[in-house]
């Protein structure tokens, strides 16, 4: 097996390339497509550029349109490359074909020292897959999250555990995360925990004191989001009736920003719109939504970032999912998974509303998610390695024979 290419520290600068200390500065595409990738890859780009060791190229997929670009255009940053694929109801079989195919063009042409992709979105898997092809080493963030469910979440779970198969540096947000991957036979080598970059970005945000709250009264705010695939569809309606239920209560106001997805639309704007204790919006920009999380008293939600930010600010969360991959927000006591039956969700919301201790205990739980310095790990740790070379094991496929290295 063929080694893959390493980068050569006496080769110098390409003309095109700026020269660093004699070497020429890593070239590091970071591969995002969706809303969550662009939070999570902010603090690591921000990283990136700020070390004298690399230079970044971002690539955006564009497997999400207006609610990605707003999030990238919010976080001050501009791809190098937009491959645009987005379509309206997109499948994942189509969409996985347009990612693998225009990645790995970009990649051809770009060749770039090593891939960075983030969680568990069809992009995600589709960066690793196509830098597998172009043999460029992958690092991924936020790695080992598990559900232990194949299908659930869907596709998620099945993208993390064939991304964790093609990475070289698995970046774990927590311990939990790291033994994970451990277990599954990944090089203890090549497993670093670094927090979640998550927490590096609602700091840098919240320093920035900007954003409005977009709740409308001075009633107590309850912040919902939904949009998981195997909640869509009957699931979904009956949430919404849920809402409906919790909306009686004339001391709550519900805020829910629509995801874009018709699936999700079409579902909740029927269902909730015109109701006097529910507001309605577009999807809301980075800082109003930290700033109306920030203004709520409780988090109803199935997304995964909306989960891992919500303790930092002292919010109680119920997940509205029969699943968790992030079970350390629950044993910390922040979180609850309540599932998707109407009744207990509608009785969980209720208990913490009238429980004002159940409700301290939850909200002064700590967060599990990190310091806010993981993308100054990640980019310590993968300036280390190139330095160090072979040393370091960059190149993972070189002794594993034809099969798919067991290192890697
Ligand atoms: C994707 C990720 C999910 C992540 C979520 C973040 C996969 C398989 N799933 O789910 O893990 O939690 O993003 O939000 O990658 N759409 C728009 N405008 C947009 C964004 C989406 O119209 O700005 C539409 C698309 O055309 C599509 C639908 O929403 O029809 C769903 O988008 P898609 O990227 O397929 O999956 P998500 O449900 O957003
Ligand atoms: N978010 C946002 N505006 C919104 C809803 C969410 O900026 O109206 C942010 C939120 O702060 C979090 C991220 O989007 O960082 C979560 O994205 P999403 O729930 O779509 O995906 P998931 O995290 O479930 O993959």
């Amino acid at each position: 097996m063929s080694r893959l290419p390493l980068p050569d520290p006496a080769a110098g600068a390409t003309p095109d390339r700026p020269q660093h200390h004699g070497h020429r500065p890593l070239h590091a595409a970071v591969i995002l497509g969706t809303r969550p990738e662009a939070v999570k890859l902010a603090p690591v780009l921000r990283a990136l550029e700020e070390s004298t060791d690399f230079a970044p190229l971002l690539v955006n997929t564009g497997q999400h349109r207006e609610m990605l670009d707003q999030m990238l255009a919010r976080l001050q940053l501009t791809p190098h490359h937009d491959l645009a694929v987005m379509k309206d109801r997109q499948q994942l079989s189509d969409l996985t074909g347009r990612l693998v195919e225009g990645i790995g063009r970009v990649l051809r042409a770009e060749g770039p020292d090593l891939v960075i992709v983030q969680g568990d979105t069809t992009s995600t898997l589709c960066g690793a897959l196509a830098a597998f092809y172009e043999r460029i080493p992958v690092a991924h963030v936020e790695a080992g999250l598990r559900s232990g469910v194949l299908d659930n979440p869907f596709p998620e779970e099945l993208n993390r555990l064939l991304v964790s198969r093609l990475t070289r540096w698995h970046f774990a947000p927590t311990e939990r995360a790291g033994a994970r991957l451990r277990s599954e036979g990944v090089p203890a080598d090549n497993v670093y925990v670094t927090g979640n970059t998550v927490i590096d970005n609602l700091l840098w945000v919240r320093r920035r004191a900007a954003g409005r709250s977009a709740f409308r009264t001075g009633l107590r705010g309850i912040l919902v989001t939904l949009h998981r695939r195997e909640n869509q569809g009957d699931r979904m309606r009956a949430m919404a009736a849920t809402l409906l239920r919790l909306a009686r209560r004339s001391d709550v106001e519900i805020l829910l920003p629509v995801h874009r997805s018709p699936a999700v639309r079409d579902v909740l704007v029927t269902a909730l719109r015109d109701q006097p204790n529910i507001t309605l919006t577009d999807p809301l920009d980075y800082f109003d939504f930290t700033a109306s999380l920030a203004a709520s008293d409780l988090v109803l939600t199935d997304s995964g970032g909306v989960q891992e930010e919500a303790p930092s600010l002292d919010k109680p969360v119920l997940v509205l999912r029969t699943t968790t991959e992030r079970p350390e927000v629950v044993t910390a006591g922040a979180a609850r998974l309540v599932g998707t039956d109407p009744d207990a969700i509608h009785a969980a919301a209720n208990g913490l509303l009238d429980d004002p201790a159940l409700y301290r205990s939850m909200a002064e739980a700590p967060s599990p998610f990190g310091d806010g310095r993981a993308a100054q790990r990640i980019t310590t740790r993968l300036a280390e390695d190139f330095a160090a070379g072979p040393a370091a094991g960059i190149a993972v496929g070189a002794a594993a024979g034809d099969a798919l290295p067991a290192r890697w």
